[in-house]
């Protein structure tokens, strides 16, 4: 009997080189279903190039190899030449929130309407759901024809988390999402992804340690291409195995 997979992806031996720069290094690592997977480390680590395979953003690079396997399902992520498939169930969030120049409604209903949905109950359902899962919901709900870019920085970075999940991802990338935001902002966009795991697999780059040791399940700790260590949070913040681990997260580089 073939067991169900547990892991949403499987990375195995992945390498990224940039002409002869080296970015990512023999990188293993299984992500699970529905787990938050904090990755931490200091700036040049490959966190960025990591999440750009994850989603196929590599190809949009012209100077990449990329070497390895990465299954997601029964899918070999980096063979297949449905790329728009992959980036609709691998979602993407960047540092800066980029709403774009619509209404709120707008914005989450974007991705549908472009893969073809035109009926209004079911775009009206996708908004509502999309929004309250994006914890903005409350904020936005009796304005939903007002211009997105009127919201603050941390409303317009869950309006981005809206749009993505509008497209019903399998797993969210995030990159540093909370690096433009203030404390109170970065802490709705957090309670937001605490929320979120378990129905998405979610991946969340941080340049802030602490962010990942508080809201993530594991923790992975890259540095210069290569994965040092990986561990549930709270073991690696507070037993890590390798000294490099340590110094980083005593904040003694990076
Ligand atoms: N498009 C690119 N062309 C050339 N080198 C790149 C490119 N993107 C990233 N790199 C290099 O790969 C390494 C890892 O970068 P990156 O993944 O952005 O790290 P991080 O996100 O951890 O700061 C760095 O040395 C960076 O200079
Ligand atoms: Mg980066």
């Amino acid at each position: 009997m073939v067991m169900p997979t547990t892991d949403a992806l499987s990375i195995q031996n992945l390498s990224v080189n940039f002409g002869n720069k080296t970015a990512l290094r023999d990188i293993s690592l299984d992500i699970h279903k529905g787990e938050l997977l904090g990755i931490i480390g200091p700036t040049t680590s490959g966190k960025t190039t990591f999440l750009t395979v994850l989603n196929r953003m590599i190809d949009t690079l012209p100077d990449a190899k990329v070497r390895g396997r990465i299954r997601m399902g029964d899918l070999n992520l980096l063979a297949t030449q449905q790329v728009q498939s992959v980036r609709r169930r691998v979602g993407m969030i960047f540092a800066l929130p980029v709403a774009l120049p619509l209404t709120i409604r707008g914005n989450v209903e974007y991705g549908p309407r472009r893969s073809g949905v035109r009926d209004p109950g079911i775009l009206d359902v996708l908004v509502e759901d999309s929004l309250k899962a994006a914890g903005l919901w409350e904020e936005v709900e009796t304005r939903l024809d007002s211009p997105a870019l009127k919201l603050s920085g941390g409303q317009q970075q869950r309006l981005c988390i809206a749009r993505a999940l509008a497209l019903k991802p399998e797993v969210l990338l995030l990159d540093e999402p909370c690096s433009g935001l203030d404390p109170l902002s970065t802490a709705r966009v957090e309670d937001t992804l605490i929320a979120l795991r378990g129905d998405v697999t979610i991946v969340l780059v941080t340049n802030n340690p602490y962010q990942a040791s508080r809201v993530a399940d594991r923790t992975a700790f890259f540095l210069g291409g290569e994965l040092v260590e990986l561990n549930d949070t709270k073991a690696l913040f507070t037993l890590p195995k390798d000294e490099r681990t340590q110094a980083y997260i005593e904040g003694k580089f990076g």
